[in-house]
């Protein structure tokens, strides 16, 4: 059966927007927003739904005239650290007034929990309120998603093993009580973004925290050895952090133990994939991602 009806994706070729447009492609037809279209060229050419359209998310009027005729936009900003806090928020709300203004029918705004105090979170919070303010004055609905830790992030602070052979999961900005909940977004955000648009109105207004499994460094650390079959122990420095990725990992990892990813799931952690469970039974776990692929997060060989 041919698609009716326009989904339209900013961030389209990131970790998030990249398994929605993948997801959506039979069902509907997609308008993909890039800063760089021949990103998408090729899948473009074998996708008849996929239009793709060269937008810099910045720029309010030119997303607003690209969103004529979409019912539903996915929308996921990137947090650029380089750039002064709010930058995000300014963007998040210029694409907000821009849908609403193009009437879309549809947003679903890929938010973070409110309450954290890392900035990435506190941008895109505020969206997520400004976007509630913005559909009680027009015909905009929205549905908020809520990424939990990226699987992938393991691959930027990897496990090393010791000299006794014993492979280490080392940290220094967490605890053995922190509570990571995992996400394997690159393959189950878009089936979920898929089961959401089946029926967005019984999501309205929802934040769906997107988790697969909810983890602590120690449980992390034995699953990898039961997969790999190596010894492994979870190990908490307490000097200078070696895990350095970007700008900003030192603080939101610690306030990933001292407020929780999710604060409003403090100490029912395991309620956390609830929601995202059902509307995909197939979310992969820890183990299920580390089975994926043999090579997929080898550990630095001593
Ligand atoms: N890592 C995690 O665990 C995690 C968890 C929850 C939420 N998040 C949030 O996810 C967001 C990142 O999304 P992602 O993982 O899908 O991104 P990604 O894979 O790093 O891709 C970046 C995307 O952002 C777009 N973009 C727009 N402006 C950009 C800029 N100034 N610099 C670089 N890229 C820019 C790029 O699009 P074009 O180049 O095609 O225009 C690209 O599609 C961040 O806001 C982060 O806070 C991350």
């Amino acid at each position: 059966m041919s698609p009716n009806k326009v989904v339209a994706v900013i961030g389209s070729t990131g970790a998030q927007g990249f398994s929605v447009v993948q997801s959506l492609l039979p069902s509907f037809f997609v308008r993909a927003f890039t800063r760089s279209q021949e990103k998408l060229q090729s899948l473009a050419s074998e996708n008849p739904n996929l239009s793709v359209v060269q937008v810099d998310p910045n720029d309010t009027a030119a997303v607003k005239a690209a969103l004529h005729g979409v019912w539903a936009l996915f929308v996921n900003t990137f947090s650029d650290y380089t750039q002064p806090l709010g930058v995000e928020e300014k963007q998040g709300k210029g694409i907000v007034d821009a849908a609403a203004e193009a009437g879309v029918e549809w947003l679903v705004f890929s938010s973070l929990p409110d309450n954290m105090p890392f900035r990435a979170f506190v941008d895109k919070a505020n969206v997520m309120k400004y976007a509630r303010e913005i559909a009680r004055k027009s015909s905009m609905k929205n549905v908020f998603v809520e990424l939990g830790y990226y699987m992938s992030n393991s691959l930027w602070n990897p496990p090393v093993q010791a000299a006794d052979g014993v492979v280490e999961f080392r940290w220094s900005t967490i605890d053995e009580k922190t509570y990571l909940p995992l996400i394997a977004t690159q393959t189950d955000l878009g089936p979920i973004l898929k089961a959401i648009l089946e029926d967005p109105a019984k999501w309205e207004d929802t934040e769906i925290p997107i988790v697969g499994e909810t983890l602590t460094v120690p449980q992390i650390a034995e699953i990898y050895g039961r997969v790999r079959n190596v010894p492994t122990r979870a190990v908490f420095l307490h000097h200078i952090p070696l895990e350095t990725s970007f700008d900003g990992w030192i603080d939101m990892h610690r306030d990933f133990k001292e407020v929780g990813y999710f604060p409003a799931y403090k100490g029912r952690e395991s309620e956390i994939r609830e929601i995202a469970s059902k509307l995909y039974p197939g979310l992969k776990s820890w183990e299920a991602w580390l089975r994926e692929d043999d090579t997929r997060l080898d550990y630095v060989k001593h």
